[in-house]
């Protein structure tokens, strides 16, 4: 159940349409959103709303992250991204947006333990990865497992309103735990290697490296600096309100699907150039510059002639009007990762001057465009080893524990109804067909 509430307020908006007036009741979050509660408009009116894209309309209250777009700020349950980032692990922020708080040491433990014991998947589910034909995007092979879980776990695939706290729990382990094998998984198929199974003596990163890089005749060996790495990715990554991929996961929630469904829905999404799968697409970016030797400021000044037909991908959001809080924590952990292991990625030179140049142009700093999350986040992969089919696919592992924390919060919200929007119809009016048209024999 949503903890904290919008805050009672007796202060009204005026709507005056056609020279009547209706008034409506204003909402106020706890960091002081302000909403008009247009829940009665159209009984009341008979009119509705258009908002393309959603852009000035809340769809729920929500008790997980606060995020501040004009100033830069992203908090998960209270806490600062920058302090979560610092000072905790993957796993921890994990139950944090799931459970609401941070967990105590016997929660830690028993979460670790959880995880643990849900880790492996179904044997016969191995069999699936091999009837994808080569170079299938990993992204397609891991929204289809994901919601092949519910064939093989079919607890929770009907929704009944009253299902116990803890068939959801277990479902929510098992999704934390098995996409992290599921993803390796579809690696190693990829590069034709032989799986390599989960290991109870590892934590949930150091597990992951292991799954997706040792192989049986060569041990991985487990630098604690990239663990540390990949902890402070995927934390950045763990929520983020809701954005496109969520809003598919509670939309699609909403027809009361089983959670496998509803977050193979969040995958989907976020596969998208415009979403999550921009990580993908800004190393593509930063390859072809490199490749085409055309330089950083004639390929600028293209995406600037294109009219929006071409975009610099890592930049601009729809809600950071500033420097995304995560670019800035991504962009040293960057910086210290390749230091760490030695490297030169002259794909980052590039990147950095094209930062420099876009953040010193008009046409960019006139429409508010900063680097976003996956701006450096694929020279870090990079820099793992991790090629660059699988960026999208990192970013959904972290992503997980949101769309989980966010599916269960619709769920225990009582005014969690379907989510079906309206429209303005715009097509022709009633016509009737003429006899040229009617082509059925009878
Ligand atoms: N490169 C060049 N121009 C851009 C970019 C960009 N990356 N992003 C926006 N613009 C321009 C648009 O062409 C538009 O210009 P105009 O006013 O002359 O028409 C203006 O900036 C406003 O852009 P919108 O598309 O209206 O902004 P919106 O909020 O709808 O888009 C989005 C946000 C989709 C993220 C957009 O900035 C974009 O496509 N970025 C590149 C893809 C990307 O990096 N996506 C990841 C976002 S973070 C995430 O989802 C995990």
């Amino acid at each position: 159940m949503l903890k904290e509430k919008t805050m009672p307020t007796t202060e009204m908006a005026t709507l005056t349409l056609r020279g009547q007036t209706y008034e409506f009741p204003v909402t106020v979050g706890t960091e002081n959103e302000i909403a008009i509660d247009i829940s009665a408009l159209r009984k009341k009116t008979g009119v509705v709303t258009l908002d393309y894209g959603y852009m000035n309309t809340g769809a729920c209250e929500s008790a997980i992250t606060f995020l501040d777009g004009e100033k830069g700020v992203l908090r998960y349950r209270g806490y600062p991204v920058e302090e979560l980032a610092k000072n905790s692990r993957f796993v921890e922020v994990a139950y944090l947006l799931i459970n609401g708080h941070m967990p105590n040491e016997i929660e830690r433990v028993q979460w670790s333990s959880l995880l643990n014991s849900h880790s492996m998947m179904h044997e016969d589910m191995r069999h699936l990865f091999y009837q994808y034909p080569e170079h299938s995007h990993p992204m397609a092979i891991l929204s289809a497992m994901v919601v092949s879980l519910s064939t093989y776990y079919p607890e929770l695939s009907q929704h009944r309103p009253d299902e116990p706290e803890e068939a959801i729990t277990i479902a929510a382990t098992r999704l934390m735990s098995k996409v992290r094998t599921i993803a390796a998984f579809s690696y190693k198929k990829s590069i034709g290697e032989p799986f390599v199974y989960p290991r109870h003596d590892l934590k949930y990163c150091a597990n992951f490296l292991n799954m997706m890089f040792s192989s049986p005749v060569c041990p991985y060996e487990i630098r604690p600096e990239v663990v540390q790495a990949l902890n402070v990715l995927l934390i950045l990554h763990a929520d983020h309100e809701q954005n496109c991929s969520t809003a598919a996961v509670r939309l699609v929630g909403s027809a009361r699907v089983n959670l496998y469904a509803a977050v193979g829905a969040g995958i989907c999404a976020l596969w998208g150039p415009l979403h999550g799968g921009a990580n993908q697409m800004v190393v593509d970016m930063l390859e072809e510059i490199q490749r085409s030797g055309q330089g950083v400021r004639s390929y600028v000044d293209l995406v600037k002639a294109s009219k929006g037909k071409m975009l610099l991908y890592g930049f601009g959001h729809r809600v950071y009007k500033n420097y995304d809080p995560r670019a800035k924590i991504i962009k040293k952990c960057c910086h210290d990762m390749l230091k760490a292991l030695q490297i030169h990625d002259p794909l980052l030179d590039i990147a950095l001057e094209l930062e420099q140049l876009a953040m010193s142009d008009d046409y960019f700093t006139e429409r508010n465009l900063y680097p976003n999350v996956d701006f450096y986040s694929g020279i870090i992969y990079r820099a793992i080893g991790i090629p660059k089919e699988m960026f999208t696919v990192m970013f959904a592992l972290g992503r997980l524990p949101g769309w989980i924390a966010q599916w269960k919060e619709a769920r225990e919200d009582p005014r969690f109804k379907l989510q079906r929007p309206r429209q303005i119809y715009v097509g022709p009016n009633m016509r009737l067909m003429n006899d040229a048209d009617k082509t059925r024999e009878i």
